[in-house]
């Protein structure tokens, strides 16, 4: 309720979310926290790119908490009610907890999540959620170890992953979702494996087919298993039935065991582009906004942020800039309007 100035209370109307040229709105704000990662999965941060010589942000060219803060609180005035924590890997942003604490106390942020590649979920898992965590996804290729190496760029942290997702599961994270990239000669031999060993244990896989974000990841459509496929493979062993999509811009295709062992997903950006549906924006740990996860140039709130520019003069840049919103990359991957090659936006600085 609001005072109208005579003394009377009246409602205040939800703030209407802005849409964009075709008609989708802004409700989901990723947030990149960090560019940096400990690992080089080669489908991302290939090592060969990402040496000692990599200049990644300083820390004075990231958003303090302070500023992330307020960005998303714009944000949610703007109609966003979903945050997801990104990055690179956000958990070596140290004190990630704190910005938790600030932006789940944000009032119309109806979810707040972390995508994270686990190997220091175990550490923070508690205080994460005990600052107002939801829910967390956990990215993890394989349960092989020497597939692990492969894919995360030479490291090992199998064990440490999978602590991870139990301290998750034990600080009351909910619910838990498995990203597993899929890339064919590589992990696809290794899909009823993870099915088996997620199945019945309320933690929901989603497999992800290889996507072409940035240019330096060296992508070969070849490389690409298309969702059908792996599919078709997982219900020849356990049958599955179709979830109806729950809300609008869900990027999953979702199923349940027909025996009541869960739920399972597929997200399938190349074989089945979802761009109609997309109500995601991006922040990026220096704070440039994005509209889509290929572009390939963003609008710069940090330099009005660091000089005191009005809420208002940062709103109508969100807006302005999400009205203008005609990104669907994905759609066009095929055609003629993508045949030069694009310089897009990296991945592990954008946030995944
Ligand atoms: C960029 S990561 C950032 C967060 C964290 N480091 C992690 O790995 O979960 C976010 C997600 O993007 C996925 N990803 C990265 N590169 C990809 C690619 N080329 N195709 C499909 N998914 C990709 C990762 O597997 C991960 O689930
Ligand atoms: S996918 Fe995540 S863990 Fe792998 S290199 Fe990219 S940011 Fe790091």
């Amino acid at each position: 309720m609001h005072e109208d100035g005579s003394g009377k209370l009246i409602a205040l109307a939800e703030p209407k979310a802005a849409t964009d040229m075709r008609g989708r709105p802004l409700s989901d704000l990723r947030i990149s926290v960090m560019d940096r990662c400990n690992f080089r999965c080669p489908y991302c941060m290939p090592r060969a790119t990402y040496d000692d010589r990599y200049r990644f942000l300083s820390a004075t060219e990231r958003l303090t908490f302070d500023e992330v803060s307020r960005l998303a609180r714009l944000f949610v005035a703007e109609g966003v009610r979903k945050l997801r924590l990104t990055g690179g890997e956000p958990l070596l942003r140290s004190g990630l907890a704190d910005l938790v604490g600030e932006l789940s106390s944000i009032q119309g942020v109806e979810d707040l999540a972390l995508t994270t590649n686990g190997v220091l979920l175990a550490q923070h898992a508690a205080e994460l959620a005990a600052n107002g965590l939801r829910r967390v996804t956990v990215s993890l290729d394989t349960l092989d170890h020497e597939t692990f190496r492969r894919m995360s760029g030479g490291f090992d942290g199998l064990e440490r992953v999978q602590d991870g997702i139990r301290a998750a599961r034990e600080a009351g994270l909910a619910p838990i979702k498995i990203n597993t990239v899929v890339q064919r000669g590589i992990n696809d031999g290794q899909i009823l494996d993870l099915a088996r060993h997620f199945r019945g244990t309320g933690i929901i896989l989603r497999f992800i087919e290889y996507m072409d974000v940035g240019n330096r990841n060296d992508w070969d459509t070849r490389r690409v298993v298309p969702s059908r496929e792996l599919r078709d493979a997982i219900m020849a062993e356990f049958p599955l039935r179709p979830v109806a999509g729950a809300y609008r811009g869900e990027v999953a295709e979702r199923y349940t065991y027909e025996d009541g062992a869960g739920e399972i997903g597929f997200i399938s950006s190349v074989s089945q582009p979802f761009c109609g549906d997309c109500t995601r924006a991006r922040l990026s740990s220096d704070g440039v906004f994005y509209t889509c996860l290929f572009a390939t140039h963003g609008t710069d709130l940090r330099t009005p942020l660091r000089q005191d520019a009005s809420d208002d003069a940062l709103l109508d840049r969100i807006r302005g800039n999400w009205r203008r919103r005609d990104d669907r990359y994905s759609e066009l991957r095929r055609s003629a309007a993508t045949a030069q090659p694009l310089r897009k936006i990296e991945m592990h600085y954008i946030g995944g």
